[in-house]
């Protein structure tokens, strides 16, 4: 089969992870003989030193053409100034709103083997397996009004948590769906002692779980679902939340895994059914300190192209060649910096993608 991919790198560590990404995604490629058509685009800071836009149209419509997006990271110091006019991140959040994807998928699974490589005790990570759901065009982020103005004499800001009851059960349909295909538990996540947003949003749950008599609907307070997070992360599965909310507790929940580098994350236009288009990137930033340094970990986005193959081309079992020839790399001891463990194989960037590739071409 052939697919179009639109190809982001962006900012700092991006183009490196991106270059051992697209490395696995040929090798599946020559494996299986499909053909994968990659198109470049740029984003974030690189973007805005070119054309002075952090997305510009011709990016946006590269992205619209091809059958799925591959994202590095944006942003780093250089273009942190406040007050500036163009942030790298805009034209990420301008790149979802443009494409359409409110559903964010972002799977935790914790590696037995990098049991010991985090901060929590293994008897409590032991057998993560949970995904959240986060919307990812609507709430916090994007709800008007939202700026800043002066009043007697006061700085003032506001943003706005906005949502509409389409929005809120498009995403918790993906929620139902997910459930649906792995433990049939769902959990809406939300503020609703507090917040009318979050009233709704559970409202609107409560009626929908009656299309999904065969999953389990539950709803948690979001600074409740904070705590469950590790206190008995194992428990839990398929997370449904707000975009802010998502926001936070997926980099609370990296850290069952040990590092931001080893988690991937797809962005859906439509609940996954089918070849559904979306665009895959790490959940990690930019890491600028790590960049130009063959040091950042390429699992998180390699593993992202495993979502890919999965959602977008429905290939899963081209998506399960590349997430056990992780496994598999992982197993015989290779470890980039941030999962470093002693008696381990350091390993660099291009190293471990080398690794994985030819794991691969080889099986
Ligand atoms: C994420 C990131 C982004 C977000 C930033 C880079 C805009 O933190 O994808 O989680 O806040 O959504
Ligand atoms: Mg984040």
């Amino acid at each position: 089969m052939e697919f179009n991919v639109a190809v982001l790198p962006g900012d700092g560590v991006g183009p490196e992870v991106i270059a051992q990404a697209v490395k696995v995604l040929q090798a599946v490629g020559g494996k299986f003989g499909h053909k994968f058509h990659l198109h470049a685009g740029s984003i974030g800071g690189s973007a805005i030193d070119t054309s002075g836009t952090a997305l510009s149209e011709e990016t946006l419509k590269v992205c619209k053409q091809c059958d799925a997006v591959l994202l590095g990271a944006v942003g780093g110091p250089k273009w942190d100034n406040p007050l500036a006019k163009v942030h790298p991140e805009d034209g990420l959040l301008a790149l979802r709103k443009g494409l359409g994807l409110f559903a964010n998928l972002r799977p935790v699974k914790v590696f037995p083997m990098l049991i010991n490589s985090t901060t929590l005790k293994p008897e409590v990570i032991q057998n993560v397996d949970l995904v959240v759901v986060r919307e990812l065009t609507g709430g916090l982020y994007f709800g008007q009004p939202k700026k800043r103005w002066q009043d007697d004499g006061e700085r003032r800001a506001v943003d706005t948590l906005f949502y509409s009851e389409g929005e809120i059960e498009r995403i918790l349909r993906v929620g139902f769906e997910l459930a649906r295909s792995r433990s049939r538990r769902l959990i809406s996540v939300d503020k609703a002692n507090i917040l009318e947003s979050s009233r709704l949003w559970r409202q609107i749950a409560t009626e929908l779980s009656t299309e999904y008599p065969d999953v389990e609907l539950d709803h948690m307070l979001v600074d409740a679902c904070a705590m469950r997070l590790i206190q008995r992360p194992a428990d839990l599965d398929v997370m449904v939340m707000e975009n802010m909310f998502g926001d936070i507790l997926t980099d609370e929940a990296s850290m069952l895994a040990g590092s931001m580098g080893m988690l991937p994350s797809a962005s859906l236009a439509g609940i996954p059914k089918g070849k559904t288009f979306g665009m895959y990137e790490p959940i990690h930033g930019s890491a600028p300190r790590r960049a130009g340094k063959n040091m950042a970990n390429p699992i998180a986005t390699i593993l992202s192209v495993a979502m890919m193959l999965r959602y977008s081309f429905e290939l899963e079992d081209e998506a399960q060649v590349v997430e056990n020839a992780v496994l598999g790399v992982l197993e015989e001891g290779y470890r980039t910096y941030d999962i470093m463990e002693e008696g381990k194989l350091r390993t660099g960037t291009k190293e471990m993608g080398d690794l994985i590739a030819r794991r691969i071409e080889c099986r």
